[in-house]
């Protein structure tokens, strides 16, 4: 089979890490017999340099008619003191809304042979830790309503929260649908003893999860709280249901709970099976050039694809296994080093993944 890949490498590292992912889907498409076309397209800050805006209508078009979509990450320094209309994350924000991909799955997952990486007890994390944020993404506090201006206090300033029901139905099927294969829980976040979209949140998530999948259990809790039981008992989380503000502060630091954000990919999609898909971590570049940054995140969002946008369960696994090996032979980047390991730079990285195909 053939297909169209666009890869929007965007700033910093973004570029060494998409080479990465590039070289072992190369890999896995000469042995399981797939051609996969990449066409490269501008976002973030280079398409600000070049077209001056984040998201180039050419880049838009592009990730339209593809047949998913691979991302580096985007935003640097040097764009830090831009009008927040041509940020470069405006172009991120500005993509899963043109892909209406409300739906962003974040699993944080800890590698056996890089456990002593977390920074938790052992103890904790001995029995591994497998959280799958499922993070509303196309609305929310980041897509709401927002103002400034001037009053008694001085400026001000406001944004809101604000979720329909139908928007809290459908990335409630997509966490039900993922409970299913696993422990049949979700554990649905919200902030219910202050917020009124949280009431509705809460609501509709039992509503739904009820009458469509009855044996689905449904636990609530408060984000205060979930905050707290990722680092006190990571192991009793699973699959987690939670809006666009709540999923972005958890994901980051259920990451940090596997001791290496340079691991962790993520997928977004809506109602059709293009997606987007790109490493947790963002552009670092402060280490951008030098082929020092783990291409794992990119690399494994890549299987993510071969997997959930196209169908490829075993090509999936083929590159989540060659992963593994090349961990368990002792193969690591600067980000993950220990003592004893034999350090590599990215792009060799990439090549041993590959070379595992
Ligand atoms: C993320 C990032 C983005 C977000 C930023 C860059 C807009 O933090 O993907 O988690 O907040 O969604
Ligand atoms: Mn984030």
């Amino acid at each position: 089979m053939n297909y169209n890949i666009t890869v929007l490498d965007g700033d910093g590292i973004g570029p060494e890490i998409c080479a990465g992912a590039i070289k072992v889907l190369n890999a896995t498409g000469a042995k399981y017999g797939h051609t996969f076309n990449f066409t490269h397209k501008l976002i973030g800050g280079c398409a600000i340099d070049k077209c001056g805006v984040p998201l180039p209508e050419e880049t838009v078009t592009a990730c339209l008619s593809c047949d998913s979509v691979l991302l580096g990450a985007v935003g640097g320094y040097k764009w830090d003191s831009l009008p927040v209309d041509i940020r470069p994350e405006k172009g991120l924000l500005g993509i899963r809304k043109a892909m209406g991909l409300y739906s962003n799955i974040r699993p944080a997952k800890l590698w056996a042979s890089l456990a002593h990486a977390s920074p938790l007890k052992y103890e904790l994390v001995k029995d591994g830790v497998e959280i799958i944020i499922v993070r509303e993404l196309t609305g929310g506090i980041y897509f709401g309503e927002r103002g400034k201006g001037t009053g008694d206090g001085g400026e001000y300033a406001w944004d809101t929260e604000k979720y329909s029901v139908a928007e809290i139905e459908r990335i409630t099927r997509i966490a039900c649908e993922l409970a299913s294969k696993r422990d049949k829980k979700v554990v649905s976040i919200d902030k219910a003893n202050v917020l009124e979209s949280s009431r509705l949140w809460r609501r509709t998530v039992h509503a739904y999860a009820e009458k469509n999948y009855p044996d689905i259990t449904v636990e609530d809790m408060l984000v205060d709280n979930a905050a707290m039981q990722i680092v006190k008992n990571p192991s009793a989380l699973g699959v987690v249901l939670t809006s666009n503000i709540f999923g972005d502060i958890l994901s980051d630091e259920a990451a940090q709970v596997t001791g290496s954000i340079g691991m962790l990919a993520s997928s977004s999609l809506g109602d059709g099976t293009r997606g987007l898909y790109e490493p947790i971590h963002g552009s670092a570049p402060d280490i951008a050039g030098k082929d020092i940054a783990n291409p794992i995140a990119t690399v494994l969002a890549a299987a993510m694809m071969l997997r959930d946008s196209f169908s490829l369960t075993d090509e999936c696994a083929a590159i989540e296994r060659a992963v593994e090996s090349v961990l368990n032979d002792g193969w690591r980047t600067a980000d993950i080093m220990e003592e004893g390991a034999k350090r590599v730079t990215g792009s060799r990285m990439a090549e041993l993944i590959a070379e595992r195909i």
